[in-house]
């Protein structure tokens, strides 16, 4: 038995996506195939709500990380760190060479506008990067606000992960003026995982032909040369573009506002249900994520390790924590967490099915 995803990517999909993985090759240099790449790019510019180019490259998210940093940053960046992956993300820009300062806040806390601006106006930054979606806390940074603050700096450029939210919250791209906004395929876009996208404007292309070393594989100015031809420079995931062009379609089907609205009412649902059972949310007030929530786990006698073992065995694939995180948190002494995905393809119906198989284990 395959068992339904329920956890925080790779997410749940949908039978007719995946028949498209099937689909009969093409090479990659054929008019059949400039047609397929081309044809995504309309729809990838809605999703991201942006004109730049939404640059597709055979990795997942953590590939444009890498791309961001090589491409546009000759010496140093400043990351906000809130989070296991803008941690992670700071720890890849020191891997690429770059000198990195970083601003950190607790986990399950927010990026603050404040901080980052009075970092911005001390450091010569080239760069600030930042997580919009910390999937493994459920936080949800304020995107308004740090735009406001990244208008006060017209010299730094802004890269937002929008990794676990790209397909399920709506970040205004353009309006907010980030410059590199990227994102993995097997969140809320409900794909598997093979493929990245990333949105690049262009003072960030701009920057980049004042950069050296910026490699082959993950240099933008290189995935921008064949992108204007609707190719890519290396051989693509094939079967990725026809499952995510028929996922595109799937997506204007139901509308991108119809979705991010499904998505607020998952997650309207999973706060209000972990209320009624007694819990409290790990993420800071206000800041809680429209496609994962992040719940402290203050039951004694409940042990997650064991319902998702035990859910497994009635087809549900779900979540016990941020592993890294829980064990720090279990060393302090205090409660762990748990997370309810509610991103992708999943409905409301979905979650309310699962959350009550969860509630048997305690009520
Ligand atoms: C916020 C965030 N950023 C980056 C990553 C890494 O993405 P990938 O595994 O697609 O490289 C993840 C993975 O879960 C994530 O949640």
């Amino acid at each position: 038995m395959t068992n339904k995803l329920f956890i925080p990517g790779p997410t749940e999909v949908r039978k007719e996506v995946l028949d498209e993985l099937t689909h009969p090759q093409i090479g990659h240099r054929t008019k059949e195939f400039t047609e397929l790449f081309g044809s995504l790019k309309p729809g990838l510019k809605k999703i991201f709500c942006t004109e730049n180019d939404v640059l597709i490259s055979t990795s997942s998210g953590s590939g444009f990380w890498e791309a961001s940093i090589r491409s546009c940053v000759n010496e140093k960046v400043l990351h906000a760190v809130n989070g296991a992956f803008s941690k992670k993300w700071a720890s890849v820009s020191e891997r690429c060479g770059k000198k990195v300062e970083r601003i950190i806040f607790d986990y399950g806390k927010a990026v603050k506008p404040e901080v980052i601006d009075d970092a911005l106006s001390k450091g010569n930054f080239e760069v600030f990067c930042m997580v919009h979606n910390e999937t493994p806390t459920g936080v949800m940074s304020d995107l308004d606000v740090i735009s406001k603050v990244m208008e006060k700096h017209p010299n730094v450029l802004w890269f937002v992960d929008a990794v676990s939210s790209i397909g399920g919250i709506k970040i205004e791209t353009d309006k907010l003026g980030i410059d590199i906004c990227l994102a993995s395929v097997q969140k809320a876009i409900a794909l598997p995982a093979g493929i990245a996208a990333a949105s690049i404007s262009s003072r960030s292309y701009e920057k980049a032909k004042n950069v050296e070393g910026r490699g082959y594989y993950f240099d933008v100015l290189e995935l921008k040369k064949y992108y204007d031809k609707d190719m890519t420079p290396y051989t693509p995931s094939i079967p990725h573009l026809y499952a995510l062009k028929k996922q595109i379609e799937r997506i204007e089907k139901e509308g991108l506002d119809n979705r991010f609205k499904r998505h607020k009412e998952m997650a309207s649902f999973a706060r209000e249900w972990a209320k009624k059972n007694g819990f409290e949310m790990f993420s800071e007030e206000g800041y809680h994520s429209d496609t994962v929530s992040c719940i402290i786990n203050n039951k004694k006698d409940v042990d997650f390790k064991e319902i998702k073992r035990d859910m497994a065995k009635k087809g549900y694939s779900i979540d016990s924590g941020y592993r890294e995180m829980n064990s720090k948190l279990e060393e302090e002494g205090k409660n762990p967490t748990f997370r309810i995905a509610h991103m992708g393809d999943l409905t409301l119906d979905e979650i309310k099915e699962y959350t009550a198989e969860l509630e048997k284990y305690w009520s």
